[in-house]
């Protein structure tokens, strides 16, 4: 069988991009090797954790904030199992729809692993036992990630567990160390906090989310410090021991470093390992189609998204740049236009990022250390939630918004926000920074009130000669 584009791997890049591939009227095939389709952020990555931190919120409020509202409840408990059972019923809802999809726009499917043959040639070795080959005109890699360790951090998906076992624990933990508070130990260490499990975060920088604008960490601390948890930032993993009934995690303090380690050990019942992820291509046998994998384990590509064989092209977290399931889908996409002779673009500096916990945290463009770097002249504008009337009255009081925008054309150039629905807000500031919008811009659109989008506003006003209204 010969088709136009074969796609390997069907993640937020793979399934967008087959779908777009099939809108344009190209003949499509998906290979997927498990038996799901939607990849990491489907199955095991955005869906699950968005729907645990749902149900540990709904918890945590009734156990914390219900009382001040006036609402009166007995016998709260958690019923894990069925915490978990709803989570897979939202992730099983949301595969079948991707299958449904790829029916729907007459995409052929294959469940399998798929390898090179040669540059032209993919082998299924289907997942029912049968092998098949097939020819693309083009081919597409999303094959994704998979979680990152070290040696002195050996995975057993028993105790020393990644995102992927958390995500189904069958009992809330009574204690949990986390190896990276980045993304991944931000949400997940919500979810156990908030259930109440005792967190710790054992870090190697000097703060929370450390690639993210620096009074975001320092916030967001300050959000999962209320939950209990405690943090052990500039510390430095050496050895994660699982001893049979717990998990033994010996830690380097900052004041060891040098001559002599002073080291620290903290027990719990399970250790998260949440350092990152790295690139997935295992198995695909690239080098019968030509290519190779940088030191990272990336495969390379140009701007048109192409590896050094032109008709091969590659996608989404197993390339450069952000590992974000809408990085992803615009690149699926961008790929899909560009076979099909299309002039597509994609604006990467305005990519948004968000964590979500609560407050959730959201950011688009420029982080204020990246503008000092890059010797851009700018100025600030920030508004806190408590000063807005929306969040008092919904108690979600932490948090603020925090404007960048060029000194001499008032362009905003980086929005950070941490606050309530901070994931939806920042989509008006990736709007305004598409089109280029200054900061009077936006302080001069009307924003309905009460809303939490105001503070969005007041912090443009503020970036615009100080001028908030409501502080
Ligand atoms: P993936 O989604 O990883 O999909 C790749 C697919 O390729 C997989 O299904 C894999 O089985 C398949 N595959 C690999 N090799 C082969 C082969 N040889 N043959 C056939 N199939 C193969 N991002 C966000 O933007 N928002 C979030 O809220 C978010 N939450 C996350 C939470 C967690 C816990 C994790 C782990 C990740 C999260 N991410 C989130 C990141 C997001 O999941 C990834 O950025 C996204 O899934 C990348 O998409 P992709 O298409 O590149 O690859
Ligand atoms: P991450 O890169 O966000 O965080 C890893 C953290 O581990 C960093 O803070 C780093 O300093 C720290 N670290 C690294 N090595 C360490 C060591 N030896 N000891 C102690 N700390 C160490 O990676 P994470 O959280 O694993 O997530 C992986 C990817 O998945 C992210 O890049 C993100 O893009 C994606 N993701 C996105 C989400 C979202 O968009 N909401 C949610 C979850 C994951």
């Amino acid at each position: 069988m010969e088709y136009d584009v074969i796609i390997i791997g069907s993640g937020p890049g793979g399934y967008t991009g087959a779908i777009r591939c099939a809108q344009l009227g190209l003949k499509t095939a998906i290979i997927e090797k498990y038996p799901t389709l939607g990849g990491t952020c489907l199955n095991v990555g955005c869906i699950p954790s968005k729907a645990l931190l749902d149900s540990s919120e709904h918890f945590y409020n009734a156990a914390h904030t219900f009382a001040e509202h006036g609402i009166k409840l007995d016998h709260l408990a958690v019923d894990m199992p069925q915490m978990i059972h709803r989570k897979q019923e939202v992730v099983d809802q949301t595969t079948k729809g991707v299958a449904f999809l790829m029916k729907k726009n007459k995409i052929d499917t294959f469940y399998g692993v798929g390898s090179f043959v040669d540059a032209h040639t993919v082998k299924i070795a289907k997942n029912d036992g049968g092998e098949e080959t097939i020819k693309g005109k083009n081919i597409i890699i999303g094959t994704g990630s998979k979680p990152m360790s070290f040696p002195s951090m050996p995975i057993d998906k028993k105790r020393v567990i990644t995102s992927t076992e958390a995500l189904t624990l069958e009992q809330v933990p009574k204690s949990m160390v986390i190896i990276g508070a980045g993304v991944i130990g931000a949400e997940l260490g919500s979810v156990y906090a908030r259930l109440g499990t005792k967190v710790s975060f054992v870090e190697f920088a000097d703060s929370m989310i450390p690639t993210m604008d620096k009074t975001m960490g320092k916030e967001l601390q300050k959000a999962i410090k209320k939950l209990g948890a405690s943090f052990y930032f500039n510390h430095k993993v050496t050895k994660v021991e699982n001893t049979g009934d717990e998990v033994v995690v010996s830690v380097d303090t900052p004041d060891g470093r040098g001559d002599g380690p002073e080291q620290i050990t903290l027990n719990a019942d399970y250790c998260l390992v949440s350092v990152g992820r790295k690139p997935y291509t295992d198995g695909l046998n690239l080098e019968a189609a030509g290519l190779q994998t940088d030191s990272r384990g990336k495969i390379d590509v140009d701007s048109y998204l192409r590896t050094s064989v032109p008709h091969i092209y590659a996608m989404g977290d197993v390339i450069r740049g952000a590992m974000l399931a809408h990085k992803a889908e615009e690149e699926g996409t961008f790929i899909a236009e560009t076979i099909a002779g299309q002039k597509p673009h994609i604006h990467y500096r305005l990519i948004p990022n968000v964590v979500y916990t609560w407050p959730e945290v959201a950011a688009v463009g420029y982080t204020e250390e990246e503008v000092k770097q890059e010797g851009i002249p700018y100025k600030t504008g920030s508004f806190p939630f408590k000063a807005l009337g929306r969040a008092r009255a919904s108690m979600d009081i932490d948090g603020l918004v925090k404007v960048l925008a060029h000194k001499e054309t008032d362009e905003i150039l980086g929005v950070h926000i941490i606050g309530p629905r901070a994931a939806d807000i920042i989509a008006e500031a990736v709007v305004a920074m598409e089109f280029r919008a200054s900061a009077e811009d936006i302080s001069r659109m009307s924003h309905a009130h009460p809303t939490y989008t105001e503070a969005f506003k007041e912090a443009c006003l503020a970036a615009t000669d100080n001028r908030a209204i409501n502080m």
